[in-house]
């Protein structure tokens, strides 16, 4: 089949090498891609919040099959316009995407649903939301209730810091998304991510991974998208993925069943494992990135087949089959990153890194200037290494790293740390 990727990505880079591998791809597209996924898939220029022109290239390229890599098309209901004009795609619904678009929503399902997640409150205005932090205490969570770039969430750790986040986000930091605020407890336990396939009736387990949130080394400084990963997450035994699956991923999907909005795609859930099992911090629903550019090296099944099987209510039964390996991932980001990073400098040396044992080198915000490649985002390069164990796969990273030649990047030095 002919297959569009949408996205311009690590998480792309990563998906577009694990389609290329399908027997059943013929001709692999993606917009608008990055200089990683040259090679393999055909680069195409596409409003993709112009549906329809999504939906008109789809069927001049006879392009029978949508994988949508970010969350924005996804609220946006790409899916469901691509659905009508009866073209398969990979991501759910626009209705189905509250689920990452609104956290009120998510945590209103939790409750109906007894999926064990922070007791919490909604809010719509700044005096009764600080009344409530203030019968609660600190630390408490204050969170912006719809999308807002990954910086919506103040983990307070007193009461005047999270009324200061009250008032920023009503006060319109986050416009829109900000017109509502959720206030839940602070949970304490240690984080992983999980991931579960989803056809709108049954639901598969995918992978784990630990993402590594903040900028700098021993978890300091300000959150980002995500600055290195490594799959799997040690703390998700099989025992601890069979509970998730029963007492938060099952329940979601049946509770999103009776609500008329199956969910299909990737459900992404954030948890926190405390002493009383896992909580759902939050659900993304989608693939993360940089969690996918660790996740998909380990899966020895056909990608594509996997994905167009949950898009087409079609999952297969038996469990994703994935390579005990360890996979790690550093991000290298631009000298500044998260608040202004500093386009424009020269990477040199990917070549060597991507030729040595058990690397790929993912590219997220490149580009080509003739044959140079020049920095042109925050998170720039994802160095990935497998090996034996986390310690191998960090050795083999760092390794890696040491021979690109860009003084205008940067990387944590730990990625990994919590699993050593
Ligand atoms: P989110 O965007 O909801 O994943 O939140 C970003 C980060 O904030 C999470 O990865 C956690 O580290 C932290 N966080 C969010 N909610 C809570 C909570 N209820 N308790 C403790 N930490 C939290
Ligand atoms: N790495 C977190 C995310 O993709 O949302």
């Amino acid at each position: 089949m002919n297959v569009l990727l949408i996205g311009s990505g690590g998480r792309e880079h990563a998906l577009a090498l694990a389609l290329s591998k399908s027997p059943k791809l013929q001709t692999l597209f993606v917009a608008p891609g990055n200089p990683g996924t040259r090679g393999l898939a055909q680069t195409v220029a596409l409003d993709v919040a112009n549906h329809q022109a999504v939906i008109d290239f789809c069927r001049t390229m006879q392009v029978s099959f949508v994988v949508v890599g970010p969350e924005a098309p996804l609220v946006a209901g790409l899916v469901d316009d691509l659905e009508r004009a009866g073209i398969a795609a990979f991501g759910p619904s626009k209705a189905a995407a509250q689920l990452e678009g609104s956290k009120g929503f998510t945590k209103d399902l939790c409750r109906e649903f007894s999926i064990p997640t922070a007791d919490y409150e909604r809010f719509t205005s700044a005096g009764p939301a600080k009344a409530y932090v203030a019968r609660k205490g600190a630390p408490i969570v204050v969170k912006a209730d719809g999308l807002a770039a990954g910086k919506g969430v103040i983990v307070a750790m007193s009461v005047a810091e999270a009324d200061a986040a009250i008032d920023m986000i009503f006060g319109g930091a986050f416009g829109a998304a900000g017109a509502e605020v959720v206030v839940e407890d602070f949970l304490e336990g240690e984080e992983a991510s999980f991931f579960a396939l989803c056809d709108g009736d049954h639901a598969l387990a995918f992978a784990s991974a630990q993402d590594h949130k903040r900028v700098g080394d021993g978890d300091t400084g300000p959150n980002t998208g995500g600055m290195g990963a490594y799959s799997p997450a040690p703390i998700m035994t099989p025992a601890m993925t069979a509970r998730v699956m029963e007492e938060i991923i099952n329940p979601t999907l049946r509770g999103m069943r009776q609500r008329g909005i199956p969910f299909k795609g990737l459900l992404f859930a954030g948890l926190m494992i405390g002493p009383q099992g896992p909580k759902l911090i939050e659900f993304n629903v989608r693939f993360g990135d940089p969690e996918t550019q660790v996740m998909l090296p380990r899966v020895q099944d056909d990608v594509l087949a996997l994905l167009h099987g949950a898009a087409t209510g079609a999952l297969p039964q038996k469990p994703v089959s994935l390579s005990p390996e360890t996979a790690l991932t550093v991000v290298f980001a631009a000298k500044g990153y998260p608040d202004a990073p500093e386009r424009g400098s020269e990477i040199k040396g990917v070549e060597r890194a991507a030729a040595m044992e058990s690397i790929t080198v993912y590219h997220a915000g490149t580009k080509l200037d003739g044959d140079k490649l020049i920095a042109n985002g925050g998170r720039v390069l994802n160095i990935t290494a497998r090996g034996a164990s986390v310690a191998e796969a960090q050795k083999r990273a760092y390794a890696a790293i040491d021979v690109i030649d860009w003084p205008g990047g940067f990387c944590r030095r730990d990625i990994g740390w919590r699993a050593l």
